[in-house]
């Protein structure tokens, strides 16, 4: 037995890396060696700036414009992905703060759509190619509010839950078939996701006096543990979320 990161010849599907966490996170698996699909709402066919990063790393660039809120669009998606996805990144999300006593219900759908059930609209369909051909990887962006209760952000919090415990049930059944299923749980992450927060002077500077680390994270700081994650070597890890957070959780 060999130890192996190396992923030339393998295609990876990321969902949102058009920016954020998705964007780095393509970016390393395109630097270990996998082709790319994308997918997100407004992802460019040719791939924007992500699609000229993974070329510029000599791999192939696919770019497809799905709105996770409709699911026969996701499903659609992942048929037409199924058969050559050895990595799944389910990672594109999306996030609305309000206090619970008057968040809206629309948002609370939205976001458990988006965040949760059409992650697993998207899961069932590409799963199925891997499970076939005995060989899958399969990744989703979890939250510290996979394990902690957040504020103003329910329907978020509840979804990130969600995808801690669905990793553990869908890697219940298909880590004998070849098919590992973890998360990474990021940090307190500078992206679009955490711009009200970071604009928020005060919240700011209390998260930051929690991160044992020092400093809030970056988006490349994901890409270790995906690539790990996604690796041939990693086949005896699954049904783990895993924390890339500084050190929040173990404080
Ligand atoms: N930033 C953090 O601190 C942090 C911490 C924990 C977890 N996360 C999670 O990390 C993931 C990425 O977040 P980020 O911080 O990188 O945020 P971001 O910069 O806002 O990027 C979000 C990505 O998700 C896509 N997306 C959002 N709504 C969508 C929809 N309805 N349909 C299709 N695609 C949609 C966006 O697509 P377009 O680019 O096409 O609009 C974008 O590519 C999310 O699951 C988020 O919950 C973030």
């Amino acid at each position: 037995m060999s130890v192996s990161f190396d992923l030339t010849g393998t295609t990876a599907v990321v969902t949102g890396a058009r920016r954020g966490i998705g964007f780095a996170m393509a970016e390393g698996l395109a630097m270990a060696g996998a082709d790319i699909i994308a997918a997100s709402a407004s992802q460019e066919a040719d791939g924007g700036a992500i699609g000229a990063r993974v070329r510029e790393l000599g791999r192939t660039f696919e770019g497809h414009a799905v709105d996770f809120r409709d699911r026969d669009a996701v499903a659609a998606f992942g048929a037409a992905v199924r058969d050559r996805a050895d990595i799944l990144v389910n990672n594109a999300g999306t996030i609305r703060r309000s206090p619970a006593a008057e968040h809206p219900l629309e948002w609370w759908d939205e976001v458990l759509d988006v965040n949760l059930r059409n992650q697993f609209v998207l899961t069932q369909a590409v799963a199925a190619g891997m499970l076939e051909r005995g060989y899958g990887r399969i990744v989703f962006t979890a939250s510290l509010l996979s394990f902690q209760g957040g504020i103003t952000v329910p329907g978020y919090t509840a979804a990130k839950s969600g995808i801690a415990g669905l990793v553990k049930a869908l890697s219940n059944e298909w880590s004998a078939r070849g098919v590992t299923v973890n998360a990474i749980a990021p940090g307190y992450i500078a992206t679009d996701n955490t711009a009200a927060l970071r604009a928020d002077e005060d919240r700011s500077q209390a998260i930051l006096d929690r991160i044992p680390a020092g400093r809030w994270g970056s988006a490349e700081d994901l890409q270790g543990a995906t690539v790990f994650l996604a690796s041939p070597s990693a086949a005896y890890v699954t049904g783990v979320t895993l924390p890339v957070d500084g050190g929040w959780m173990a404080r």
